[in-house]
């Protein structure tokens, strides 16, 4: 017999059931669930809605199906309609009547948007400690980089020279953004929308700030009918995730481009690698190809959210029953794409020399050999002219500018002498850029500085 028998009788369709249960995926809200009860209770007992003797019974009664649930004395009914329903049907089991009083000025609307609201505020929690540690592991792996020269790159062209630090630092800046996000986010979800009912509030004196209170929240929802219907928290959190995932995503990228033999800037270690069933020389980076690959799996559930919610009236529908599963699995996938990351990291082995000669290959110092002559009195669009016609001669006869000759230098113009070696050094045309936010080491650790102390 279902809790809500009385309008309706008999029994529903087996379909009807299968389509409308959620406690397969909303029982990890578990605790959420029982927690908002007790602080709910405690309120009906604070306000007199409730005797206090009857507050406190049903709150421990409360407390005892947690502790039987966490001591393995509790199983949850695959059968049940969802969570509330369920933690409701054994407090009654269990207190009589008393359990009934339980859902005064209640409803499952508002009970479960708090759940929601409670489940993701934890969530939140963890996924900015797993942000933090990646941001921790790249800052420290910066740090032995900074003079790790290697080519910068747009349009996957060889640009202008930089450091590895430099490039890490970059995906620092990316994650401190989703940092910030999710701490925004996490801020709009810890409000408490018990006392909007079903939809229209309640006639009971209810006391929704204690409620908040109690449950460690910041403050209450403002409109009874937006408290029940509002997702927009749930939302956010899979765009910033989303985001993430793009972030994550464009850094698997590159280690799966490191990791080829075309590259070879590093090479994941086998704790990180896969094989092949056929070919036995293979080492795959799969791992950074599945965070590529689930990010499309993040933004599908995103992109579930906005149209589940997408004209729906106001107040609550049992649409958005649809957001758990979504945004669960968003969580879940993200957690565990930010876990493996740094260990990745920190065990991959890198290849400056292979970066070094990339740099080199790729005449990424001809700005600077440009700039050299500038110095020197030419107008730029001369120099720019000249050091063209050096990038020629050295790819006719296979050299870089380190090892054109002098002689070749000065044959396209008197001004160059062999200090000109010293301007094109790799390494110094990167600490020549020590412009705040540049490669040059000292800017690169003024990045490092920056980032921790965000991070404390
Ligand atoms: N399982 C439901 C959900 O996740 C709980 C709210 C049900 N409310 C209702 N009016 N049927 O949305």
């Amino acid at each position: 017999m279902k809790m809500w028998a009385g309008r309706l009788s008999g029994d529903v369709d087996e379909g009807l059931n299968r389509l409308n249960q959620s406690i397969g995926f909303d029982s990890r809200m578990f605790e959420e669930d029982i927690q908002g009860s007790m602080a709910h209770a405690t309120m009906l007992g604070v306000v007199g809605v409730l005797e206090e003797e009857e507050s406190r019974k049903i709150v421990e009664g409360l407390e005892q199906i947690l502790q039987d649930r966490k001591e393995g004395r509790l199983a949850i009914d695959p059968q049940g309609e969802d969570i509330h329903m369920f933690v409701e049907q054994v407090l009654t089991s269990r207190l009589g009547d008393l359990g009934k009083k339980l859902h005064t000025g209640r409803s499952r609307n508002d009970q479960v948007a708090l759940d929601v609201r409670l489940y993701l505020a934890n969530q939140e929690e963890e996924l900015i400690e797993l942000v933090e540690a990646l941001c921790a592991c790249l800052c420290d792996l910066a740090q032995e980089h900074l003079t790790t020269v290697m080519p910068g790159y747009t349009h996957l062209q060889r640009a202008q020279p930089i450091t590895l630090g430099h490039q890490l630092m970059a995906y620092v800046q990316m994650l401190l953004r989703d940092r910030e996000r999710l701490q925004q986010t996490r801020e709009r979800t810890r409000l408490s929308p018990l006392g909007s009912g079903a939809l229209a509030g309640t006639t009971y004196p209810l006391d929704r700030q204690l409620v908040a209170e109690k449950l460690g929240l910041a403050g209450v929802t403002e409109n009874s009918l937006d408290g029940v219907s509002d997702r927009d928290f749930v939302l956010e959190l899979s765009a910033d995730l989303s985001i993430l995932m793009m972030h994550l995503s464009r850094m698997a990228e590159e280690i799966i481009l490191w990791f080829s033999s075309e590259f070879r800037f590093m090479a994941l270690s086998d704790r990180f690698s896969t094989g092949s069933s056929i070919m036995p020389q293979k080492k795959n980076p799969d791992i950074a190809e599945l965070i590529r690959g689930k990010t499309a799996r993040v933004y599908g559930h995103h992109m579930t959210l906005l149209t589940m919610m997408k004209a729906l009236p106001l107040a609550y529908n049992k649409d958005m029953q649809e957001d758990k599963e979504a945004i669960f699995d968003i969580v879940d996938t993200v957690k565990l794409c930010l876990s493996v990351l740094p260990p990745m990291w920190n065990s991959a082995t890198f290849y400056p020399e292979n970066m070094r000669a990339a740099a080199a290959g790729g005449f990424i110092n001809a700005t600077d050999c440009a700039d050299y002559l500038v110095k020197k009195g030419l107008p730029f669009r001369d120099a720019y002219k000249i050091t063209g016609q050096l990038v020629a001669l050295c790819i006719e006869k296979g050299l870089t500018l380190e090892t054109l000759p002098l002689s070749e230098y000065q044959a396209l113009s008197p001004l160059f002498d062999d200090g000109v070696y010293q301007a094109i050094d790799l390494l110094s045309c990167v600490s020549l850029r020590k412009v705040y936010g540049g490669p040059a080491a000292e800017a690169v650790a003024k990045q490092i500085e920056n980032a921790r102390r965000k991070l404390v």
